[in-house]
């Protein structure tokens, strides 16, 4: 019966690979130079102000290599730091098949992204824990599987929803890292 079923938004964040070692995310997108780099800064952010910075290595990445090496889309990074974020350092890059086996959480920022994700996670022969750990932003966050918008050429306001979104979001993504690593150091 469905109802037996958990939804995915209730999926418990996957264990670290290592558990004596840093957890590792990567938030995902198209071009690496909004919403994923926007959701690197904030998780960042967030797990520094929650003490767990040292515990959480964080990145991001594109599907697509359009924009590879270029610095983040100027209105998202203006965004960042209308909120006292500091968006200068991002590089775009794409994410490759290689990061698979090494990232504990993979976020994907909309179902687009998840897709590609999947269908290269397939391509690679990955195993079904390492496909586990790629999961929709908008589900593990508690936002009922909701895509983060592509900003792209959009509005202020666009990318301030944008922004509002990774806030709240990683809020709860940052609660559950705490139980998983938590939890990874009892059992050590
Ligand atoms: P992002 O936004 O995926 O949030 O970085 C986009 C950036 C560039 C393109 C699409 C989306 N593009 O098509 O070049």
């Amino acid at each position: 019966m469905l109802s037996d079923m958990p939804p995915d938004s209730a999926a418990p964040l996957p264990p670290p690979r290592d558990p004596s070692g840093s957890y590792r995310v990567s938030c995902v997108c198209l071009g690496n130079i909004c919403r994923s780099p926007m959701a690197e800064v904030v998780l960042r952010a967030q797990l520094a102000a929650a003490g767990l910075h040292d515990r959480v290595i964080v990145d991001s990445a594109g599907t697509g290599d359009w924009h590879l090496g270029e610095p983040m889309n100027p209105p998202a990074r203006r965004q960042l730091e209308r909120r006292g974020y500091d968006g200068s350092a991002h590089q775009a890059r794409q994410f490759d098949a290689s990061w698979l086996a090494e990232r504990d959480l993979i976020l994907a920022m909309d179902s687009s992204n998840l897709a590609n994700l999947r269908a290269l996670a397939q391509q690679a022969g990955s195993t079904p824990d390492t496909m586990r750990r790629i999961r929709l932003f908008g589900e593990v966050a508690g936002l009922d599987g909701a895509d983060v918008p592509d900003p792209w050429g959009g509005s202020p306001a666009e990318f301030a929803r944008v922004l509002s979104m990774l806030e709240t979001g990683m809020a709860r993504v940052v609660s559950q890292l705490r139980d998983v690593i938590r939890a990874a150091a009892t059992e050590r």
